[in-house]
């Protein structure tokens, strides 16, 4: 098995949960952990799976996560494959699922990729390291959410148990390369 793990991330959660998956799959698997936006030269034919992880930034995922899935769908859809949301709403109980946090299942609902599977998770609140404007837009809507406004903090709100869960059944998921 050759794993090949794309992300994108603004802030470092996304690549810290793509490196845990990497660790999480055990050293007889291969996993390469690759920034989305110099994933495209890629050696495709050496992956039979791929996961795609995505943070959330003012409500979207960055342009590159679409573009890289319309420019290699084929390639995707041939491949078993996975998808992992990162935002901080995942932190709520009630909106950490594919059907219940919105951004997952809008972009479910609208990208032409199915993935096989699907996890959304909790990211990371790190005041200290916005900029000013960021830290007050980020304070604001977690006031209006019930979250954490103390600036002077970080907070690390993914569940890397659940992480690793998702881990341990990815690798295992039927290799399509299989049934060609
Ligand atoms: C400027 C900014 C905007 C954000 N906007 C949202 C948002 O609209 N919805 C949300 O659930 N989380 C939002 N977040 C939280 C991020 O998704 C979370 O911090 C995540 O861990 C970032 O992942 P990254 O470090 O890989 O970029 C935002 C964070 C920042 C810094």
């Amino acid at each position: 098995m050759k794993m090949l793990i794309l992300f994108s991330s603004r802030d470092g959660q996304t690549r810290k949960i793509a490196d845990f998956i990497a660790n999480e799959a055990g050293e007889e698997k291969v996993c390469d952990v690759v920034n989305i936006d110099s994933a495209s030269g890629s050696d495709w034919q050496a992956y039979d799976r791929v996961l795609i992880a995505a943070s959330i930034r003012y409500g979207h995922y960055a342009p590159e996560v679409n573009r890289f899935i319309a420019d290699h769908l084929p390639l995707l859809q041939s491949r078993a494959s996975g998808f992992i949301s990162v935002n901080l709403t995942a932190r709520k109980a009630d909106k950490n699922t594919p059907e219940t946090n919105v951004y997952t299942r809008k972009f479910l609902e609208q990208s032409p990729w199915t993935p096989d599977r699907c996890l959304v998770a909790a990211g990371a609140l790190r005041y200290p390291r916005y900029g000013w404007l960021d830290k007050q837009m980020i304070r604001l809507i977690m006031k209006m959410t019930g979250g954490e406004t103390d600036t002077s903090k970080e907070y690390e709100y993914t569940d890397w148990q659940q992480v690793a869960e998702f881990a341990r059944e990815f690798v295992q998921i039927t290799d399509k390369s299989l049934y060609k």
